[in-house]
């Protein structure tokens, strides 16, 4: 549609000849009907010229303010983007660590369980890993993480709306092996996979073990899969010493991500969990939702409320 005013003369720009030729002949013709002043017949013609167009002429309008409303949402949407990358470049991360201190720990994040989960909980849990890649690359010490099982809804996840993914560094997303196939009869030892559905207390991270992590969010609708894959597997099973530190009853199922970061900040604070848990999970912020047999689960959206690290803080 033209965003030309209808019939308005153009400001400035004088009539062409064939112009003033068409009116002057319109003029020739023009009667002024019996018993009417030459300017009732001019105020009617004008109204009759109003009642032809009007219609032109609001479309007009309507057209004029929809471009208006577009240009004026153009230029909020570029103002948000502009803010948002000025925040982010004031909030730049901290200096990645050029030297981590090893460890000799290794997590493993068992993701074989993407059927059991929904959409909304594989977004979370993807989220999940991006924060424990974060908390990896920032950590002072080298806790290695490993993710199995990668080859289902979760990867196509990353795919679609996390591929920068690609470009992460000392991770290992392996789409090929699953935690079975890390095992063997002369290393099962070293494995423990972690669960809260266990009296098993882990008092400190052994070097040369791994640690596995149920890659889950189910707000623990599975009871107890974790634990019944480690029987199946022959593996120890420990849980975090949460209990000791944070002032809630029942078993406590935490967020994948949080088990990680607990265990970097275990480290980076001389071993010593109390500080780990007032650093990951400070006590106003530790809300879970109990279950009737006593389970604190914190996990999902609480994670979104207790950090608030954005795909954008995840270091490549
Ligand atoms: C959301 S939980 C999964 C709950 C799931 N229903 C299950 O049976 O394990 C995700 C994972 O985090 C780890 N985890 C959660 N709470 C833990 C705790 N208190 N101690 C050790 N590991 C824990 C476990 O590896 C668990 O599989």
């Amino acid at each position: 549609m033209s965003t030309e005013v209808p019939n308005k003369k153009k400001k400035g720009i004088p009539p062409s000849a064939e112009e003033i030729e068409a009116r002057r002949k319109q003029k020739q013709f023009e009667v002024i009907p019996e018993g009417m002043t030459k300017s009732e017949w001019k105020r009617q013609l004008k109204q009759k010229k109003w009642e032809e167009t009007k219609e032109q002429y609001r479309e007009f309008q309507r057209e004029k303010k929809r471009l208006q409303r577009q240009r004026r949402k153009e230029r909020n949407k570029q103002e948000a983007e502009e803010e948002e990358e000025n925040y982010h470049q004031a909030k730049k991360p901290s200096r990645l660590p050029r030297n981590q201190i090893p460890t000799g720990v290794t997590f493993v994040m068992d993701c074989d369980f993407d059927d059991l989960m929904n959409r909304r909980e594989i977004v979370s849990m993807s989220n999940q890993i991006s924060r424990c890649y974060s908390a990896m690359r920032h950590c002072k010490y080298d806790v290695g993480l490993k993710i199995t099982s990668f080859n289902k809804t979760l990867k196509e996840r990353f795919d679609k709306d996390v591929s920068q993914y690609k470009l992460w560094k000392g991770i290992e997303l392996n789409s090929e092996q699953s935690v079975e196939d890390l095992i063997n009869d002369e290393n099962r030892s070293k494995f423990v996979y972690l669960t809260a559905d266990t009296d098993e207390e882990i008092t400190e991270l052994l070097p040369d073990h791994t640690y596995i992590i149920g890659g889950i969010v189910d707000k623990n609708r599975h009871k107890e899969l974790c634990l019944n894959k480690a029987k199946k597997l022959g593996l120890k099973v420990g849980k975090l010493p949460i209990g000791k530190y944070i002032d809630m009853n029942g078993r406590h199922v935490l967020a994948t991500s949080h088990v990680y970061e607990l265990c970097c900040k275990w480290f980076e604070n001389d071993k010593d969990w109390s500080q780990a848990f007032n650093e990951v999970l400070p006590p106003r912020k530790v809300k879970g939702k109990v279950d009737a047999d006593g389970t604190v689960t914190i996990e999902s959206e609480d994670v979104e409320e207790s950090k608030d690290t954005t795909p954008s803080e995840v270091p490549v």
